[in-house]
């Protein structure tokens, strides 16, 4: 059975900075508050002409010039997102056009902010089972979106950013050794996005009662979140056969610098062991732990033949967790150009446009004339 290997990683941030007293000039808050309450400092925030897609890009692109694979080798794109471009067509649709990544069935995973863990576990199952060969797993987030900026319950938290890994398909034993996947709807009203869905559809009155904002609960959310965070991680390590001085790294969902610390206190290792850069994107939701894995791998605290946990929660409520064992690029030719990958498929995508136009003027054309 062949193991799924983690050969490529990166990640993309928004270039502007929201300080916390950038946001004490919008709601009443303070840098102090904020720091000893959450442990951020800052966040970033999308541009205007920045979204959940192409901060994904970006992200993939990255991943995959480490990984040194073509997009068009990929055969899964999962794009784990709270903040989607659009309800559908899903944002790994539109990231597929991006890269041309031709031979690639794409979906979007809603799980909140366990969302990474969970389609990392899919794209394993994808490539263990025999199925495929490669997958390109990407947390999006551009949260900045979906913040109501006058609630400082929520809207000191949040941050956009995007990490994304690429899978292979390798005999050696490594990559993803275990998983644990859990959900806990009853807890579902502690942290949601009421309105534009189904169930409150967008209408004049639901935009004027704020419903398309988060909406938190952050102290039952902190409760849960204490509680399961530990007890994710040590099963991941049990059923992976790994004993927590085995592992080398813990990469958490970064949501709050406390909810970290009262993990380390749970599984009784030292800070040191935790992936931490919360201080400077706050929550990203699904795109937090891959970013923390690529500046945990930059700063030498992950390397090749390394065992790490990452674990996460979130809205569902879920949470989640995954032992692996690291492992780096396969390739050793050549750099890929995926710049260049990206031009073609821009240009491929027109033409498929332009012929779905031609073709709707000849079916259009055929119709009238057999009227
Ligand atoms: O990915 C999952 C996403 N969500 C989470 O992980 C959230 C988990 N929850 C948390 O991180 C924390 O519960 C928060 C950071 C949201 C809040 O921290 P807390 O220590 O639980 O504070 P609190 O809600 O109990 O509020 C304490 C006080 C309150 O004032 P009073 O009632 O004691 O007078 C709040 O009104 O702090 C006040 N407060 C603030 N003060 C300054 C709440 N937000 C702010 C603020 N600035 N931004």
């Amino acid at each position: 059975m062949p193991y799924a290997h983690i050969t490529g990683w990166g990640m993309y941030v928004p270039k502007k900075v929201l300080t916390n007293d950038d946001l004490a000039q919008m709601v009443d808050t303070n840098d102090e508050w904020i720091r000893d309450r959450t442990g951020i400092r800052e966040r970033r925030i999308a541009a205007k002409n920045e979204n959940t897609s192409s901060l994904a890009v970006e992200a993939a692109t990255n991943a995959l010039r480490m990984a040194k694979l073509a997009p068009t080798e990929l055969e899964l794109i999962i794009v784990a997102t709270s903040s989607p471009d659009f309800i559908f067509p899903s944002t790994a649709s539109l990231v597929q056009d991006r890269l041309g990544a031709e031979k690639a069935g794409a979906f979007d995973l809603s799980a909140a902010c366990t969302g990474f863990i969970f389609a990392l576990n899919m794209a394993s199952q994808s490539i263990r089972s025999g199925q495929i060969k490669s997958a390109l797993v990407i947390g999006s987030e551009t949260l900045s979106r979906l913040v109501d900026w006058t609630d400082r319950n929520t809207c000191i938290l949040f941050g956009d950013g995007a990490g994304a890994f690429v899978l292979q398909a390798a005999e050696e034993p490594g990559g993803v050794l275990s998983a644990v996947m859990r959900s806990d709807g009853s807890g579902g009203d502690l942290l949601s996005i009421p309105g534009g869905g189904s169930a409150n559809p967008a209408t004049a009155d639901s935009v004027a009662s704020g419903l398309h904002f988060i909406r938190m609960n952050g102290n039952e959310v902190f409760r849960f979140a204490t509680r399961v965070m530990a007890t994710a991680s040590k099963e991941a390590m049990d059923k992976a056969g790994l004993k927590v001085e085995e592992v080398q790294l813990i990469v958490p969902h970064q949501a709050n610098l406390r909810i970290i610390q009262a993990a380390a206190r749970g599984l009784k290792l030292p800070m040191e062991r935790f992936a931490v850069n919360v201080d400077k994107y706050g929550n990203t939701s699904t795109a937090s732990i891959p970013m923390a894995v690529c500046e945990a791998v930059e700063a030498g605290m992950l390397q090749r033949g390394d065992n790490t946990v990452m674990v996460g929660f979130g809205a569902g409520l879920t949470w989640g967790s995954l032992a692996i064992r690291w492992t780096g690029p396969f390739a050793e030719g050549g750099p890929v150009r995926i710049r260049s990958y990206r031009r073609s498929a821009r240009l491929r995508s027109w033409l498929r446009r332009l012929w779905r136009f031609i073709e709707g003027l000849i079916w259009g054309r055929g119709r009238d004339s057999s009227a």
